[in-house]
C-alpha cells in the first residue's frame, strides 16, 4: 500500500476536484509513495518523508539555478518560451506596447488591472509626486569618482534611499509600502540621470512633470541651455515601449534577488539596491551593454563568420542571444526590432545595426545556435536604439532597471503578502570534510 505523504490537499485544489498524484518507489526501501500533483508541479519538501531510516534526513531535490524550481505562485507574467509569449497579467506584450503608456503599464504590473482614467490621474499624481531627490542624495553621489559607472552609482544610491525613509523597514503595513513604491517608481529616472550628469560633470536637471515619464527621463537627461526641454515624439515613444518591454520578466535572477532579499523583510530600497545589483550581471541586464561592445569588437561585417566560429568554438558567447526561458524568438525582440526603423528615422543609422543583423542572419541558420534554440534575446537590438538616440553604453543597464522597478516591485509585494511565504533559505549538499579536530 502506498504511503500518502501529504493527508489533505491544499486549499487551492477546489473541494470534490480529482486529486492527480504522483507515484514514486524508493528503491532503496522497496517502499512505495503518493505524492499529491498541483498545478503541473510536486511539493519538494513532500519528498522529505521519504526516508531509509528515522536516522535519515529525508529526501531533498538538487536545482542549482533553479532550472525546473518553482519558487512561487505568482498572478504578474506569464511566459510560455517555447512559442514565445510573454503575457503581463494576462495582456499580451505586443498589444500593451502598442496601446498603452508605461505607467499605465506599471500600475497593471503593481495592482492587477490597467487602470481607469481617474485611477491613472491618480497614479501618476503621485510617482510625479515624489520624482524630486533629497539635496543630500545629491550630495550622496557627487562622492563618487568622475568616471564611475552609472549603474554602480545607481545600485549604491537605491541602497542609500533606506536612510532617508527609515519608516519603509514596516514591510507589513500596507500604507507604507504603497508610499515606497510612489516613491522608488518616481525617483529611479532621476536618479538615473543623476548617475548620467555626474559621469560628464554636468549641472543636475531637475524633473519637470510637465512631461510624461519617458520624456521627463531624457529631459533630465540631456537638456543643456534651453529653458525648456522639448523631445523628440518619436524618440520618446520609444523609450517609452522599451520601459514597457522591459517592466516585468516573471522570476529572472534579479526578480528573484528582490523576493529573496524582500523575504527577510528588508526595506524595498536596499531590496531594489540587490535586485539592481543582480542585473547589473553581463547575463542579465549588463548583456545589452556586452552586444554593443561585442559589435564593437567585431568591427564589420565581414568579420562575422569569424566571430561565430570563435563562439562556437567556446571562446566567448554570442551576447543577446540565447535565455533561460525563450527556446523561441523573444517577442520583445521581434518588437524592438520592428520599432528601430521608426527611431533611425529620426537618428543617423546606427552602423552597427548592419552587423547584428548579419550576426542574427548567420546565427539564425547555424546548425549551433538552431540545435541550443538560441534566439536573439531583448538585449540584442535595445543598446542599437540606445545608442542612437544619444545614451551611453555605460547607461544600458540603468536603463533596464529603471521600468524593472515596477515588475521587482510587484513581485515583492506578491511574496510579502504569500500566506505560503518564509524567508527564503534553500538547502545544500555538504560535501565537505566530516568532523575533525584542530591538531594540538
Ligand atoms: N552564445 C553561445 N552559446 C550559447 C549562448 C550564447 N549567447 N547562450 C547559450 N549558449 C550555449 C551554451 O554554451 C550551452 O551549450 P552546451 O549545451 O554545448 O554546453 C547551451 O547553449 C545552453 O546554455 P546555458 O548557459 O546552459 O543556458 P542558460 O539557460 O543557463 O543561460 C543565458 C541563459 C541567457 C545566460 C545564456 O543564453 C547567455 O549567456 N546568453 C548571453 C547573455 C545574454 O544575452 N543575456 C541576456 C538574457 S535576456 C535579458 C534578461 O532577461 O536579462
Amino acid at each position: 500500500m502506498p504511503t500518502t505523504i501529504a493527508e489533505k490537499p491544499s486549499a487551492e485544489v477546489p473541494a470534490g476536484a480529482a486529486l492527480e498524484t504522483l507515484k514514486i518507489t524508493d528503491s532503496r526501501t522497496g517502499k512505495s509513495y503518493e505524492i499529491p500533483i498541483e498545478h503541473g508541479t510536486v511539493k519538494a519538501i513532500d519528498l522529505r518523508q521519504i526516508k531509509t531510516g528515522p536516522e535519515d534526513f529525508g529526501l531533498m531535490t538538487y536545482d542549482p539555478a533553479f532550472m525546473n524550481t518553482a519558487s512561487c505562485r505568482s498572478k504578474i507574467t506569464f511566459i510560455d518560451g517555447e512559442k514565445g509569449i510573454l503575457l503581463y497579467r494576462g495582456y499580451p506584450i505586443d498589444q500593451l506596447a502598442e496601446k498603452c503608456s508605461y505607467l499605465q503599464v506599471a500600475y497593471l504590473i503593481l495592482y492587477g488591472e490597467l487602470p481607469t482614467v481617474t485611477q491613472l490621474h491618480e497614479w501618476t499624481e503621485h510617482v510625479r509626486m515624489h520624482t524630486f531627490v533629497h539635496e543630500n542624495v545629491k550630495r550622496l553621489m557627487d562622492g563618487f569618482r568622475y568616471d564611475a559607472h552609472p549603474m554602480g552609482i545607481f545600485v549604491s544610491t537605491l541602497a542609500a534611499l533606506s536612510t532617508f525613509y527609515p519608516e519603509a523597514k514596516n514591510v507589513l503595513d500596507a500604507d507604507t509600502r504603497q508610499k515606497q513604491v510612489w516613491r522608488l517608481i518616481g525617483k529611479v529616472p532621476t536618479i538615473a540621470a543623476f548617475a548620467y550628469r555626474h559621469s560628464l560633470g554636468m549641472p543636475y536637471v531637475y524633473p519637470d512633470n510637465d512631461l510624461t515619464y519617458a520624456e521627463n527621463f531624457l529631459s533630465m537627461m540631456f537638456r543643456v541651455a534651453e529653458s525648456k526641454y522639448r523631445p523628440n515624439r518619436v524618440l520618446a515613444r520609444a523609450l517609452e515601449v522599451l520601459f514597457i518591454l522591459h517592466a516585468d520578466h516573471e522570476q529572472n535572477c534579479s526578480t528573484n534577488a528582490m523576493r529573496s532579499i524582500g523575504s527577510s523583510q528588508s526595506d524595498p530600497y536596499c531590496s531594489a539596491a540587490g535586485a539592481a545589483a543582480a542585473l547589473y550581471g553581463p547575463l542579465h541586464g549588463g548583456a545589452n551593454e556586452a552586444v554593443l561592445r561585442m559589435l564593437d569588437e567585431i568591427g564589420s561585417k565581414a568579420n562575422v563568420p569569424a566571430f561565430v566560429r570563435d563562439v562556437k568554438e567556446g571562446k566567448g558567447r554570442l551576447m543577446g542571444f540565447g535565455h533561460r526561458v525563450y527556446k523561441n524568438y523573444d517577442p520583445r525582440a521581434k518588437i524592438i526590432k520592428r520599432m528601430a526603423d521608426e527611431v533611425f528615422a529620426e537618428t543617423e543609422k546606427n552602423p552597427k545595426l548592419e552587423i547584428a543583423l548579419e550576426l542574427e542572419r548567420i546565427a539564425l541558420e547555424d546548425e549551433y545556435f538552431v540545435k541550443r534554440k538560441l534566439y536573439p534575446n531583448v538585449d540584442f537590438y535595445s543598446g542599437l536604439i540606445y545608442q542612437a538616440m544619444k545614451f551611453p553604453v555605460d547607461m544600458f543597464p540603468v536603463m533596464f532597471a529603471i521600468p524593472r522597478m515596477s515588475g521587482w516591485l510587484a513581485q515583492w509585494e506578491e511574496m510579502l503578502m504569500s500566506p505560503e511565504q518564509k524567508i527564503a533559505r534553500p538547502r545544500q549538499m555538504y560535501l565537505g570534510a566530516q568532523r575533525r579536530n584542530v591538531p594540538a
